[in-house]
């Protein structure tokens, strides 16, 4: 089938090769020309597993196509809407600007019986504002929303075998002809008997704010779990693992630590909470004002153990930082606690030294004020305390043994509770978790 993705992003990239991969025909389309330059040339402008190969593959079929033009999605069947929802400078609610703009611009090219699929996460209301608006435009085509829940580092597969998929249609005929395009589109995941469920566009889009408020709400518990272990001494990994093994629980998501950051995770819970205000209902989801602050709160917990470990030695001591990145398998800065907690400790004065396997340049451009280096033991090199705040394998491999021999103290946070403590502290290290003695 002849498809368009419109927004080349995380998600629109990862959708637009992967739509190749499962058999059909693709346009990407972005306003950004250097990324589609990149695409053009099957290099990805992000970095995510498997996406260079399938990237690479799709555009060796050519059935992959990239474009800055609009026009350029005349003749595909079925648009994919997965344009950037960030927060609104100055204020907690979703910008809308870029699902508008690709909505409105690309209703001249549609044609009698085109589907419309939104996959960007968006306030609840804003399908049926857009429905309206492809109605008004006498098209003729119809409006699906989509949501994705793709987990960057995992993107390829989660695309490409999702483990559920949520329909939000139009109430009658419309909607059915929807369903049955979207089944043909999706025709190796409907053959594989993946969960769909097919609803009305308020419940899809709340399935998707929800799903991430969930996921937020449960690594905010632990983190709250874990201020209480820091005074009282016990170890909230034993905990979170107690508490998992209850099935209604589940271990997943209960890593406590410095805290979520991202693209999705922090911007969807402020957002949500900003349209709950809109619509009267502020008090529901109040919960997830907690749920941001005590996620915040960490990373101002590591820096103030930061602090207390270099002591007088914070205005000229060395640190050298494990992790830019918002998690491991990504190069993304955005909201990235890592980062956020490496500038913090350079804005206090102390000689930051960050690394990171694949985000140097990501957090470069955001803040040349800290010094960066790609070779571990260069970072190390005579620290005085080393944080490490991204579980990247090249960081929880490393030997304690080993870069005792660089560090000038050998001081370590762990701010993802992510090493083998009593190996570093057989190490001569003097080790600092979070939330475990
Ligand atoms: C998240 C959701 O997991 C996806 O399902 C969703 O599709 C996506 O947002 C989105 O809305 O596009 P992602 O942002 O890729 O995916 O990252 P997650 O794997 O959810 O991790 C988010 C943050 O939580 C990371 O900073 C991670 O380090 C942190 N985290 C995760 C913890 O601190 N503890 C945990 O136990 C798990």
């Amino acid at each position: 089938m002849k498809l368009s993705v419109i927004g080349c992003g995380y998600l629109g990239a990862v959708h637009a090769s992967a739509m190749v991969e499962l058999g059909h025909d693709v346009v990407g389309i972005d306003v950004d020309a250097d990324k589609i330059a990149q695409l053009a040339q099957g290099r990805p402008p992000f970095f995510e597993p498997g996406l260079s190969e399938i990237l690479t593959s799709a555009t060796a079929t050519g059935r992959l196509r990239f474009s800055t033009d609009i026009a350029d999605a005349a003749g595909a069947q079925v648009h994919f809407i997965g344009v950037g929802t960030p927060q609104k400078p100055g204020s907690h609610a979703a910008d809308l600007t870029y699902v508008d703009a690709a909505i409105t611009e690309l209703l001249p090219y549609l044609a009698e019986g085109d589907l419309v699929v939104g996959k960007s996460t968006v306030p609840v209301g804003t399908a049926s504002r857009l429905a309206d608006l492809i109605t008004d435009s006498g098209s003729g085509a119809s409006l699906v929303w989509n949501p994705e829940f793709l987990r960057e580092g995992f993107a390829v597969q989660d695309t490409i075998s999702p483990d559920r998929l949520v329909y939000g249609v139009a109430p009658g005929e419309a909607g059915e002809r929807s369903v049955t395009l979207l089944n043909e589109v999706y025709a190796s995941a409907i053959a594989a008997e993946t969960p769909l469920v097919v609803t009305d566009y308020a419940t899809a889009e709340l399935v998707k704010v929800a799903a991430n408020a969930f996921l937020a709400t449960k690594i905010s518990f632990i983190n709250a779990m874990a201020e209480i272990a820091e005074v009282t001494g016990a170890d909230v990994t034993q905990l979170a693992d107690a508490i998992g093994f209850d099935a209604r629980i589940g271990r997943r998501f209960l890593n406590a630590g410095v805290g979520f950051g991202g693209g999705c995770l922090p911007k969807d819970i402020r957002a949500f909470t900003a349209r709950a205000e809109e619509l009267g209902r502020g008090e529901s989801v109040a919960f997830l004002k907690e749920v941001d602050q005590i996620n915040l709160r960490r990373r101002s917990h590591v820096v103030d153990l930061a602090t207390a470990a270099l002591g007088e030695r914070l205005h000229d001591g060395k640190v050298a930082v494990l992790g830019l990145s918002f998690k491991p398998h990504s190069d993304d800065v955005r909201d990235s606690p890592a980062l956020d907690v490496a500038v913090q400790l350079h804005g206090l004065g102390a000689d930051v030294v960050a690394s990171d396997p694949k985000s140097v340049e990501n957090a470069q451009a955001k803040h040349p004020q800290l010094r960066y280096s790609h070779v571990i033991a260069e970072t190390l090199q005579d620290a005085d305390l080393v944080v490490l705040v991204t579980e990247w394998p090249e960081f929880v491999n490393i030997d304690p043994v080993w870069a005792a021999t660089l560090v000038k103290t050998p001081t370590i946070i762990d701010g993802r509770n992510a090493l083998d403590a009593a190996a570093w502290r057989a190490a001569g290290w003097t080790y600092t978790g979070m939330g475990r003695p």
